[in-house]
């Protein structure tokens, strides 16, 4: 950290300013910052050593921007405390890269574009897949999002989730290095259920009909509380995408509420409309979706867990908590368990070992898919998936061919972070691992020889091209180094959640 003490540093660089108009070629500078107004009151641009002030911009109040010379030798950015004219100034001196303007630029990292290699696609999506095409996701650089809403209302929000939980009225801006949005009168709430045990909470916002990110209308911020590496997410979805399976995809952006700086989260896509038309119809907005079920595990409140199961004859035990229905089909009612009751229905009495019998699986559900996913949950000692913990998934009736599809997500427990005794996961025989020999869908797809072989095969091949360190280091150095100055600010933020979180246990126990 840089503190120098510039007495009327302001007035000098006007006075210079003025007077060197004529001459000095000009460009526009532009960053994301906050001011901690107790302290630092103003920003500039301080270039070959004179100090040029910036505006905060009256629609994104986080970005300041102002014009001055180009540099001759470099430019760095200052916060400076009005009162006594001490700056804070970046520790490190910026090029420009372009002689008109800069992009947004951040406050304090020293790099603005961060190319990272990526995993080679392994196999190509399976059949169903067919998604849109969009920037929502920039896997070279870290964009902002900074919403501004009733600071009551958002501590309202941080303190009483498990309570009643409360929605806020927001306005969002998202501030990538070239793209500044905003939007209105979008929804923010609380979202995951363990991770409200962390300090730093994760979030969904909804952005009102009409308008969206990219093509996207609700979007998740996942606080990667954790996982101390802050990459393992990032490198699930990845390993998923490569192997073709249909879920979100992962990025990372920075996070403010009002004045408070949130930290570093992950960008998912949450399992709402549009997103049905986004992954299955290339984002066709006349697409009309099937049924959606979220499979939630073993929630407290229910007395089974979604393990896909058929309950013969009992419809009302498929409501017990342990399903949701995320999305209805078009135009068909909202708590209709009847598609996944047929399903669970086909698991438990599909025939296995007569000759048409993949072929009958292949009919109702894409096998290929599933196999897939289960493949990647050995591999990748995922603890909180279907195999361990009957959890985090999704079940999509595709309108189009009526095949069930399984759809996973929420990956922060893989590739070494796990709720489980790890060397439950890890004996190097699949069907070791807890819970494999008690999942129906598992128990009764693995009696299919086509399927069994097409699974040992998966197995095999996937850990060759895919979890194999020579082909994922490239990429996960790349993240390390990009996440380098993101991850030690995010880590020195006291996080909304904790101290809420003790005072909320004090109010229950008293
Ligand atoms: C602002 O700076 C003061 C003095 O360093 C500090 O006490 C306060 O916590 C800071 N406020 C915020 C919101 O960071
Ligand atoms: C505010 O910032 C946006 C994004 O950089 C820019 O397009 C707009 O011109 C700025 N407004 C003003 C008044 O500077
Ligand atoms: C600090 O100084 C800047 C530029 O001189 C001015 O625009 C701003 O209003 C001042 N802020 C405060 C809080 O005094
Ligand atoms: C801010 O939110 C609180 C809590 O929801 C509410 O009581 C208050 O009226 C709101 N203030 C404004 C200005 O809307
Ligand atoms: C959200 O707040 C804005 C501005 O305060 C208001 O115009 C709008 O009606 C509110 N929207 C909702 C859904 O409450
Ligand atoms: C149906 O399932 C519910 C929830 O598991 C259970 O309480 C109920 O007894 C079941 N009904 C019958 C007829 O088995
Ligand atoms: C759980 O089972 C009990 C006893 O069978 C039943 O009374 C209750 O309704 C069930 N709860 C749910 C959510 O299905
Ligand atoms: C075929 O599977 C059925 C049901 O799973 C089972 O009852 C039957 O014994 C099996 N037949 C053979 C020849 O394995
Ligand atoms: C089942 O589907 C898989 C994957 O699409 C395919 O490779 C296989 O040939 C199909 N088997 C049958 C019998 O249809
Ligand atoms: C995990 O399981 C192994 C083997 O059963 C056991 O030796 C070890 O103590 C267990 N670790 C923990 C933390 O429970
Ligand atoms: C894996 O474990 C199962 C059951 O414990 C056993 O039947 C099987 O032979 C083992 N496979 C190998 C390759 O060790
Ligand atoms: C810049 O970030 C580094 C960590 O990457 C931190 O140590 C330093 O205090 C920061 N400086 C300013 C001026 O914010």
């Amino acid at each position: 950290m840089i503190h120098s003490k510039v007495a009327n540093v302001h007035n000098l660089a006007i006075l210079l300013l003025f007077a060197n108009t004529s001459h000095a070629q000009m460009m526009d500078y532009k960053v994301i910052a906050t001011l901690n107004q107790t302290l630092y009151t103003s920003m500039s641009v301080v270039v070959d050593d004179i100090a040029y002030p910036l505006k905060s911009n009256s629609t994104y109040p986080i970005i300041f921007s102002g014009e001055a010379p180009i540099p001759k030798s470099g430019y760095r950015y200052a916060k400076t405390a009005n009162a006594t004219g001490e700056q804070l100034l970046e520790p490190f001196l910026r090029s420009p890269q372009a002689i008109e303007s800069t992009p947004h630029e951040f406050f304090n990292r020293t790099w603005n574009k961060h190319p990272n290699a990526r995993i080679p696609q392994v196999y190509s999506a399976t059949s169903p897949r067919d998604r849109v095409v969009s920037s929502l996701h920039k896997d070279d650089e870290i964009p902002t999002i900074y919403f501004s809403a009733n600071q009551t209302a958002l501590d309202l929000m941080h303190r009483s989730y498990l309570v009643d939980p409360v929605t806020v009225n927001t306005t969002v801006s998202y501030i990538s290095l070239e793209d500044a949005f905003q939007f209105k009168n979008v929804e923010l709430s609380l979202a995951g259920r363990s991770s409200n045990l962390l300090a730093k909470l994760s979030y969904i916002f909804k952005i009102q009909k009409k308008e969206s990110l990219f093509g996207y209308r609700r979007i998740k911020l996942r606080s990667l509380g954790f996982d101390p590496s802050y990459v393992r997410e990032q490198v699930g979805y990845d390993i998923l995408s490569s192997a073709g399976v249909a879920s979100t995809e992962f990025s990372y952006v920075r996070v403010f509420m009002n004045d408070r700086e949130l930290g570093l989260f992950g960008l998912v896509e949450a399992f709402q409309n549009p997103w049905l038309a986004n992954e299955f119809a290339g984002g066709d907005t006349s697409y009309k979706n099937g049924y959606l079920y979220q499979g939630e595990g073993a929630p407290s409140s229910a007395n089974d867990t979604s393990d896909l199961a058929y309950y013969e004859n009992n419809i009302t035990a498929y409501a017990g908590g342990q399903y949701k229905v995320k999305e209805e089909a078009d135009g068909e009612s909202k708590d209709n368990f009847q598609p996944l009751m047929d399903f669970t229905k086909f698991i438990a009495e599909a025939p296995v070992n007569t000759s048409d019998a993949a072929a009958v699986w292949n009919k109702t559900m894409d096998t290929e898919a599933f196999l897939r996913s289960m493949a990647i949950e050995v591999l990748a000692g995922y603890s909180d998936g279907y195999i361990i913990n009957s959890n985090n998934f999704f079940i999509y009736q595709n309108p189009k061919t009526q095949q069930y599809i399984y759809i996973p997500h929420d990956l922060d427990f893989c590739l070494g972070n796990t709720l489980t005794n790890i060397s439950r996961l890890s004996s190097g025989n699949y069907t070791d691992i807890w819970g494999w020999d008690q999942r129906p869908l598992i128990k009764r797809i693995m009696l299919v020889p086509e399927f069994q072989n097409r699974f040992v095969n998966l197995l095999q091949e996937m850990n060759e091209k895919l979890f194999n360190i020579d082909v994922v280091r490239p990429r996960i150095d790349d993240l390390a180094d990009m996440l380098q100055e993101d991850v030690s600010w995010d880590r020195t933020l006291p996080g909304v959640g904790k101290v809420n979180y003790i005072q909320m246990l004090r109010v229950l126990n008293n």
